[in-house]
């Protein structure tokens, strides 16, 4: 999808869909009132009929409007007409996607220069303009013999206010597009069924990824090679399966260095990679378990941030490593009472293999102390306890540092992916005391998130460290069952702040 800046007035722009503002009670906006006026009071006697209420986000295509250049105009509901939040510039926005996408317009200006935001610039619209327009171009049809037809809409031009950049509004533009396609390479991977998306399958992608790019490269661990790491934690958890686990390892070498100095650390991120969970010997129940598939969505934020990341070519160094394998119940399989021996030399005593995203997930954060990263934050559809407690609308965060804590939780507000801090006290660490290892694989029933989170910090000791719990956020259920993409967005919006 092409993307332009174009400031003609609205009346003679010639554009297959003209997208105009109009709020409650038939308000006009700037820009509609100039079709209003151009139109012969069309617009007028139109809205009087009372088809469109103008309510935020909802949508009425127009044909046959005279005196202006436009084939189509598409009005949109932005409410109250007054300074927009981002979370309404961002309702409205996905209506006009949504709206365009279904017409067959091959074209589209969205004359929205006189709309306010509270909190953002036009920059902002620009980017969000691109990420709507990408994400909702998106659908599943990957294993469905008829698949998704090719939308009409090539190119969409934006008219914002005078004195903005023209190159600004680019770079804004080709952000938002890398971060729509990052989001939709997380949810193909996520929505992809547990007997194609495999571990080896994860590691392909992110080898595929790398192919032709100098400033990427990707190796994978075997699990021989993981044994002689001695990562017995992260083994035990795909004993049982007959897939083998990967350690897939992504290197992206974005910093502008001076010949012969030294490189910067690097920003490190770490997603959970189980590409089905039945829980292991300790079997989940039948109910919703094939959502379980979606239990790598936190490997798949990790690949599609870092396709991003690339497209962007932030001037940073990032690390990626990703835990790959399938829990599954079999003869070779971990049983509750086991204990194993992590890289780090600690003993964990494993009392639920359910409990099977921190024992991947420690093995690869001792890995990747390594790289003496900069940041580390690890992304992982953990608990259950983290949808209990919040749904599907923020995720979880809990950190051993609280400024990058704070930083993320900024990011997520301007992104509009979410977070909420929890307390990772000490108080909470002696729930995992065992009689039988250095510390056992769960806490109890009570504060599961927390105690989750308490588990990984014993590894995460040298560096700063956060965790995103996306168990509620990752993934929708019900009849709009599917990957969210999520948190692409706000992992983008923290690496950008590190590049600038
Ligand atoms: N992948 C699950 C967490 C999960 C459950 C995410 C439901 C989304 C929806 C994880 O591996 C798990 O099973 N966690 C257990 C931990 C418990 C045994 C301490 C849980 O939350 O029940
Ligand atoms: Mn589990
Ligand atoms: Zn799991």
């Amino acid at each position: 999808m092409k993307t332009a800046l174009k400031t003609s007035n609205p009346v003679r722009l010639a554009t297959d869909c003209l997208v105009i503002a109009v709020g409650a009670k038939s308000k006009l906006s700037e820009e509609a009132n100039e079709i209003d006026k151009a139109s012969g009071k069309r617009l007028s006697s139109i809205l009087s009929n009372g088809d469109f209420d103008g309510s935020l986000g909802s949508t009425l295509l127009l044909h046959g409007l005279t005196g202006i250049k436009a084939k189509r105009v598409l009005l949109v509901g932005c409410g109250e007409l007054t300074k927009l939040s981002l979370k309404e510039a961002k309702k409205l926005l996905a209506g006009v996607a949504k709206a365009l996408l279904a017409s067959q317009a091959k074209d589209a200006h969205l004359a929205l220069a006189s709309l306010e935001l509270a909190a953002a610039d036009h920059y902002w619209l620009a980017e969000r303009i691109a990420q709507e327009f990408v994400e909702a171009s998106y659908s599943y049809s990957t294993t469905k013999s008829s698949k998704a037809k090719q939308t009409s809409l090539k190119s969409v031009s934006l008219a914002a206010p005078k004195g903005t950049s023209k190159a600004k509004i680019d770079a804004a533009y080709a952000r938002g597009i890398a971060t729509g396609r990052g989001i939709n390479r997380a949810r193909e991977l996520g929505n992809l069924p547990g007997n194609i998306c495999t571990p080896t399958y994860l590691a392909k992608q992110a080898v595929d990824l790398a192919k032709g790019k100098r400033n990427l490269s990707v190796k994978v661990l075997s699990e021989k090679q993981m044994a002689r790491l001695g990562m017995g934690s992260l083994l035990s958890v795909s004993a049982g399966s007959s897939q083998e686990a990967q350690l897939i390892v992504m290197e992206y070498k974005g910093a502008k260095v001076k010949p012969k100095a030294n490189r910067p650390a690097p920003h490190m991120l770490v997603g959970k990679g189980i590409t089905f969970d039945t829980g292991g010997i300790s079997l989940k129940g039948g109910l919703a378990m094939d959502e379980m598939k979606f239990d790598m969505c936190g490997a798949a934020s990790v690949i599609g941030t870092m396709a991003a990341v690339v497209e962007m070519a932030l001037p940073i160094d990032v690390v990626a490593i990703i835990a790959a394998a399938e829990n599954m119940p079999s003869g070779k399989a971990t049983k509750p009472g086991d204990v194993v021996t992590s890289m780090s030399g600690l003993t964990i005593e494993i009392l639920n293999t359910d409990a099977e995203g921190r024992l991947v997930l420690c093995d690869a954060l001792t890995y990747g102390e390594r790289y003496k990263p900069a940041s580390v934050i690890d992304v992982a559809t953990l608990t259950g306890a983290a949808v209990a407690t919040f749904g599907s609308h923020v995720s979880a965060l809990l950190s051993n540092d609280d400024a990058l804590a704070a930083e993320l939780t900024d990011c997520g507000n301007l992104s509009l992916d979410q977070v909420w801090q929890l307390p990772l006290h000490d108080e909470y660490q002696h729930l995992l005391d065992s009689n039988f290892a250095d510390i056992a694989n769960i806490g109890g029933p009570r504060a599961g998130t927390i105690t989750a989170a308490c588990f990984l910090s014993r590894f995460t000791k040298k560096f700063k460290w956060a965790h995103l719990d996306i168990a509620g956020s990752a993934w929708n259920s019900g009849a709009a069952k599917g990957a969210t993409g999520r948190p692409v967005s706000l992992l983008l919006e923290y690496l950008r702040r590190k590049a600038a």
